[in-house]
């Protein structure tokens, strides 16, 4: 199996973890992309959907589904939503496609975090993909160079703009031996939205495609 057929097998498994008429927060990426393909194909009728980007926004719309407002709803029974690395402990890193500070809100809005992803993405220890970092334009500098304090080597997203209007920082090389410490000392610097750690929430459940089949972690 290729990349793709593993990422259809985790999206269409996905499907397990929702419940019909319920209101499901949604991520997003191409693994996402592929829950989306299978929620249609499966003809499950849900309530709505919160999503995480603009993009997800008009795929889900396409499909006619109905986006709701964070604000309009409760807490989440469930958010699906990819990754770019996870560890065994089922903390992650994401943000790859710029959507992390509205994945971020919408998993803490969710009762349940189930994490897709082919096995590809699991790692010993988180790093290996450099770390977002969102932050306000006017202090991509500061935070730049307060990265380079922390042991990372900034790279400025250059040409993106994130659905919130701000910058992305990828950091290449830091030491992720503790991603909790980090994701506070990240997120503690002025400047800083959030960045792609997810590890004081990480997800409930990862389901991992293999060639075998799907593996749960
Ligand atoms: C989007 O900003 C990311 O957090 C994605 O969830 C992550 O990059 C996984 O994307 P793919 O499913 O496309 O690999």
């Amino acid at each position: 199996m290729n990349q793709d057929d593993l990422k259809r097998m985790v999206g269409k498994a996905a499907l397990d973890y929702v419940e019909p008429d319920s209101v499901i927060g949604v991520g997003t990426g191409s693994t996402v992309n592929c829950f989306i393909e299978a929620l249609v194909h499966s003809r499950m009728r849900i309530e709505s959907a919160v999503s995480s980007s603009e993009a997800t926004t008009k795929l889900l719309q396409a499909a006619g589904i109905r986006v709701v407002d964070l604000n309009q709803t409760g807490g989440l029974d469930v958010y699906i939503d990819g990754a770019d690395e996870f560890d065994q402990h089922r903390r992650l890193i994401k943000g790859g496609g710029g959507a992390l500070t509205r994945e971020k809100i919408v998993a803490a809005a969710s009762r349940k975090f189930v994490c897709i992803a082919d096995e590809s993405k699991q790692v010993g220890v988180l790093g290996k993909f450099p770390l977002p970092v969102e932050v306000i334009p006017l202090a991509r500098s500061l935070v730049a160079r307060k990265m380079v304090a922390l042991g990372g080597q900034p790279q400025w997203r250059e040409n993106f703009t994130s659905d919130n209007g701000n910058w992305i920082l990828d950091i290449h090389n830091l030491d992720l031996v503790d991603p909790v410490a980090m994701e506070k000392a990240i997120n503690n610097l002025p400047g800083v939205v959030t960045c792609g750690l997810f590890a004081i929430r990480p997800a409930d459940l990862v389901l991992i495609a293999t060639n075998e089949g799907i593996r749960i972690s």
